[in-house]
This record gives structure tokens, sequence and C-alpha cells, in this order.
């Protein structure tokens, strides 16, 4: 009964240590896929030739990434975050370490992804990152400085991401875990 016992707990406590330890690792993957590919096909779908772009379409497109992310990071196992040099809203204005990620997949055309760590506040933190690219449907937002939608002038005053072209590397999306 003993025997059992610790068994049954020593097996609760690999799990949970196995699972916290290689979140990002292991998750990382899929949860940067769902958010670039949804934003991707979102946009493919509600930016459509001709048609007005406005703060609705947004709703349906960043906006939509966005929330989904939020939902995610509510459940508590990992955090997702963006991060941009040419940021629009400045939260998501990158760090010196993620502008240093940003710089390597502008540099090395064949890297696909980057595993690390960082510390924050004294504690450390596993990190899976993968690049985001624009696509032409991103150009309605994220094309010329004069051609963006009214609504982001007058919420983003201090936005940068404009000026990009299809190809351009937009910015960077990290799912991060604590490292035990
Ligand atoms: C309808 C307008 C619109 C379209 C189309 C659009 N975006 Fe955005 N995007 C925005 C706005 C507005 C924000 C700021 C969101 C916020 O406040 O968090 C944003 C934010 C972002 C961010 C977060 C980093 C930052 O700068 O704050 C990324 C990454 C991004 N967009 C990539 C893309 C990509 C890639 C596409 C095309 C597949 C795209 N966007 C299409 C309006 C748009």
């Amino acid at each position: 009964m003993q025997k059992r016992l610790s068994v049954a707990i020593a097996s609760v406590l690999v799990l949970s240590f196995g699972a916290a330890a290689v979140a990002a690792e292991t998750d990382g993957p899929a949860y940067a896929e769902e958010i670039i590919s949804m934003r991707s096909s979102l946009a493919k779908t509600f930016v459509l030739p001709g048609a007005e772009v406005n703060e609705d379409t947004f709703k349906k497109v960043c906006g939509a990434a966005s929330k989904r992310v939020k939902e995610i990071n509510e459940k508590g196992d990992v955090k997702i975050r963006h991060a941009a040099t040419k940021y629009r809203n400045p939260v998501n204005a990158a760090t010196p370490e993620e502008a240093a990620i940003m710089e390597r997949f502008m540099k090395e055309a064949d890297l696909k992804e980057v595993s690390d760590s960082f510390e924050k506040d004294g504690k450390r933190f596993s990190r899976y990152t993968r690049p985001i690219y624009v696509e032409s449907a991103c150009l309605a937002c994220h094309g010329e400085r004069d051609t963006r939608p009214a609504f982001v002038l007058s919420k983003y005053p201090d936005d940068r991401a404009y000026g990009f072209k299809a190809g351009d590397l937009r910015g960077i999306i990290s799912v991060i875990s604590p490292k035990e």
C-alpha cells in the first residue's frame, strides 16, 4: 500500500515538474503556428480588394489574434508575447533581447525558430520564438504611412508599424514558460 502510494506521488511529481519545465519547448511550436496562421487566414478573408478597411476589420484580424492570445495567457500554462522593433501597440515594443532575435531572423534567412531562455525579476524563463512575416493582405494597415486607416492614426499616435512590404519581417511571437 505504502509503496503504491509513493509510486503515485512520484509520478504526480514527475508529471507536474515535467510539464512546467518543458511547456515553452513542447507547446511553443503549436501555439505560435496557431496564432500566425490564424492572423494570416483572417487577413485574407476580411481584407477584400476595394472594400473599406476600418476598426471593424481590425477586430476580425489582429484584434481576433490578440483575443486568442489573451485567452491562452489566461489559462496560465504559458504566456504568449508579440514583439516588434517597429511596433503599433507600445506594449509590444521589442526589448533589446527581442530586437536581437529579430535581427537574427533578418540575417539568417533559413532560421525558422529560436529557443532560448532569459531572466526577468530574478526568475528564469524558457522562450520559443517564431518570426511573423508581412503578406499583401496586411498592407491595408501596415503598408504606406499615408494609407493607414483613420482609426490607426487616432488610436496609435506613436505608431511605427507601417512602411512594410510583403515578405518583410513584421515582428516575432514568443511562447514563454517558467524554467525549473
Ligand atoms: C485591419 C487592420 C490590420 C490588418 C489588416 C493587419 N493588422 Fe496587424 N495590427 C493592427 C493593429 C491596429 C494593431 C495593434 C493591435 C494592438 O493594439 O494590440 C496590429 C498589431 C500587429 C502586431 C503586434 C505588434 C505591434 O506592432 O503592436 C503584429 C505582429 C501584426 N499586427 C501583424 C500583422 C500581420 C502579419 C498582418 C497580416 C497577416 C496584419 N497584422 C494585418 C491592424 C491590422
